[in-house]
């Protein structure tokens, strides 16, 4: 469902954003909206009550296409970033991409990927892969952005073993974390231009050790405790360790680690 429009809110081929109440898809409705592009935001749930933001909402589900066809409904780009987190990414996609097609006006469909998709056998980084080839084979126009992992996922890493007395950390494992709302702007520039294709990867400033990163966080949260390398078996963690999600080459982001976490409480 798509709510109706309200008096002097300009919907003109809004820009549909998939997962627009996420980390990555709130900032990328700011970016859409300071280059002053209408923005339709879709969502499982309705508009928080009392939420007056100047954009479209439309809810519905992408993991059974409901809501779908009236989301994509004179759309003329869609930024991507709604995630199951698995294997239902490849579905959402396709249910997404059909929706488009039925509609019937070949929207810009601009996707969000993760560096390394193609390189670390990590069963969801398989399924962004296989939702990027979906992207690609719907024929609708389209752009592909790979990004590093996001600061805020670094950190959350750390903050979910709070209550432990020592914290784990990825032995011989480094990231390359990048301000989420870097690769916002990003996306809401490609959204705005031509379809591009598979564009070059987006990297954070600088590739770290894993135990350097949970320690810079446990001294932003003030928490003091020993930091536990630990050395984990199997492909996924030898594909991390070999740096399959890393972009060294491509170190664009320009917002440090410590800059982010200087501007988060927890
Ligand atoms: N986090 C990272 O480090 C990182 C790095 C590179 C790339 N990426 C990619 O960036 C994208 C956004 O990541 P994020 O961390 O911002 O995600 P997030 O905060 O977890 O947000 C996920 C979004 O997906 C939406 N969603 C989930 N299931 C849905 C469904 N069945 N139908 C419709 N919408 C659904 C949610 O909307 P509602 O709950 O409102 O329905 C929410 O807005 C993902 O594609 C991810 O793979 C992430």
């Amino acid at each position: 469902m798509v709510e109706p429009v309200e008096p002097g809110m300009d919907v003109e081929a809004p820009v549909l954003v998939t997962g627009g109440t996420g980390t990555l898809g709130r900032a990328v409705v700011r970016g859409l909206l300071a280059r002053g592009r209408a923005v339709r935001v879709l969502s499982r749930r309705p508009r928080p009550v009392g939420g007056r933001e100047p954009y479209q909402w439309a809810t519905g589900d992408l993991a059974t296409g409901e809501g779908a066809d009236a989301a994509v409904t004179g759309a003329g780009v869609i930024v991507h970033c709604a995630t199951t987190l698995g294997r239902g990414d490849v579905a959402a996609t396709r249910n997404l991409a059909e929706a488009a097609h039925r509609g019937g006006s070949r929207p810009h469909l601009v996707y969000i990927s993760i560096v390394g998709v193609d390189r670390v056998p990590l069963p969801y980084y398989r399924a962004k892969l296989a939702a990027e080839r979906v992207v690609v084979e719907s024929g609708l126009p389209w752009s592909i952005l790979r990004a590093t992992q996001f600061h805020d996922l670094i950190a959350r890493i750390t903050d979910a073993q709070r209550l432990s007395p020592v914290a784990l950390a990825l032995a011989g494992v480094c990231f390359q974390p990048v301000a989420a709302q870097e690769v916002a702007e990003r996306l809401a520039a490609l959204a705005t231009g031509e379809p591009a294709g598979r564009v070059p990867d987006m990297g954070g400033p600088r590739v770290r050790d894993h135990a350097e990163l949970t320690r810079a966080t446990l001294g932003a949260r003030g928490r003091h405790r020993p930091v536990l390398p630990l050395r984990l078996p199997g492909a996924v963690f030898r594909g991390y360790r070999a740096g399959g999600h890393l972009a060294p080459d491509r170190a664009v982001g320009r917002i440090t680690y410590e800059e982010y976490l200087a501007g988060t409480v927890r």
